[in-house]
């Protein structure tokens, strides 16, 4: 398995160029399933969720041909595509559950496997299928198999979900493009890779309304031949932000509109960095102090994101003062703390609450990743710490940061990766 070996402490400066979203890309190329006609997806992000997302398409039946640097995909599918998605590609990505809104609303049955859990937490798809069979899907769970169907097209209806999903808002809308009526979801994540989704499906035909966080979509007969790019992964963005500011560094990030990581872009100047936006680059310059922050709390959009709370947090170790971070959205995603804690952060957890010391001076250590997020919290912090970093199982990284050690590289890391 790859490693990285980083050694700091790095000061980042230069130019980053960010890549597309992969949860822009993966709800999205779930619904080219409802496509008859054929579809090109641009700005990829070459990452491993959108291989297993690609190779679980092909498995259905979907002929894909690739640009020279895969960064852009046309997907036609057959009359009569294959409905079962295996576990063996389910396992491995839990966005895969996003293939059964499609396939039922389109074909009328599905085999999905159940997804996984994983590392930071049990991720139920009970909201996913409640929603699903209120629109008309039946199905029943065996050996781990969502055996799915329904009689003709499915049925428009009102559902308000109970808690606000990213996931089941999404493999709901999809399925309701192409069902009788009108459906009208409440209570719906309003993520950017959501409107990016419900964007890309109306340029192809589809009629989705938004009015905050209800979403209204009159299906229709069939989708139009497309051509769409992905929007840029304010993930991304929001890591290299930290990483300037944690660095004292000074980047340029380019090729995100900055006002979809606004939540972001406020703590990290309450931090003490000075940032400056255009329409769609970011301009950051790290403090010399770096200040704390009492009570993040990481929630649905358009508040702070939980896929930011691992990277905010090696931040927080370095600042000249207490801070706490409380995560909210999932159960167990306080993996990279006992990681912190080797490399000699003071962090001590009181339920989904970590209480940051903060004046840590992280030294070079061995660590292990445990989920994409936390493994990049871990580069971070090995980037400033004194001296030598390994990084073990850096597949983790691989799964959703395109290309991260060369753009690391260009902006002043030692960074080398380990075969
Ligand atoms: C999406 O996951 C993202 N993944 C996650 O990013 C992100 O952390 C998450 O949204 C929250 O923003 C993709 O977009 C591919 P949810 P998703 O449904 O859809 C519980 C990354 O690092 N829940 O909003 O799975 C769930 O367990 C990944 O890129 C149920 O209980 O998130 C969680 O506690 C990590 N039942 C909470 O709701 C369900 O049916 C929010 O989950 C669905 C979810």
């Amino acid at each position: 398995m790859d490693k990285f070996l980083i050694e700091g402490p790095c000061k980042l400066k230069g130019k980053v160029l960010i890549s597309g979203s992969k949860n822009a890309a993966l709800p999205i190329l779930a619904a080219t399933l409802l496509f008859d006609k054929s579809v090109t997806i641009k700005n990829l992000p070459r990452v491993r969720d959108i291989d297993t997302m690609l190779s679980l398409l092909k498995s259905l039946g979907s002929k894909i041909t690739f640009s020279k640097d895969k960064k852009t995909a046309k997907i036609m599918n057959k009359k009569n595509m294959k409905t079962v998605a295996s576990y063996s590609l389910v396992k491995t990505m839990r966005g895969s559950i996003l293939v059964l809104g499609p396939l039922v609303s389109k074909f009328q049955k599905s085999i999905t496997s159940l997804p996984g859990g994983c590392l930071i937490g049990a991720r139920p798809v009970n909201y996913h299928l409640s929603a699903l069979k209120k629109l008309g899907m039946k199905y029943d769970i065996k050996k781990g198999y969502i055996h799915a169907k329904s009689d003709g097209k499915l049925r428009a209806t009102t559902i308000t979900f109970s808690k606000i999903s990213v996931g089941a808002t999404e493999n709901t809308i999809i399925a309701a493009c192409l069902a009788n009526g009108k459906t009208v979801l409440k209570n719906c994540a309003v993520e950017p890779e959501i409107k990016d989704l419900t964007n890309f499906l109306n340029t192809a035909g589809a009629n989705i309304k938004w009015k905050g966080r209800t979403c209204e979509i009159v299906g229709v007969k069939s989708l139009n031949e497309i051509e769409y790019s992905i929007m840029a992964d304010r993930i991304e963005a929001g890591t290299f932000c930290v990483a300037a500011t944690l660095s004292r560094g000074e980047l340029e990030v380019k090729n995100l509109n900055p006002k979809i990581i606004n939540t972001e872009l406020n703590l990290l100047k309450k931090v003490g960095a000075k940032i400056k936006t255009s329409e769609n680059k970011i301009l950051i310059k790290g403090p010399d102090k770096i200040k704390p922050i009492k009570n993040i709390k990481t929630k649905e959009y358009p508040s702070f994101p939980t896929d930011l709370q691992a990277q905010f947090m090696v931040l927080l170790c370095k600042a000249n003062g207490k801070s706490s971070i409380t995560e909210s959205i999932f159960e167990n995603r306080f993996m990279h703390v006992a990681e912190l804690q080797r490399l000699g952060a003071k962090i001590v957890i009181k339920n989904n609450k970590a209480i940051i010391e903060g004046k840590t001076d992280f030294n070079g250590a061995e660590l292990m990743s445990s989920d994409l997020r936390a493994s990049v919290a871990l580069v971070l912090a090995a980037i400033v710490a004194n001296g030598k970093s390994i990084i073990n199982r850096i597949y983790h990284l691989d799964r959703g940061y395109e290309n991260i050690e060369n753009k690391l590289k260009k902006i002043g890391v030692k960074i080398k990766r380990i075969k």
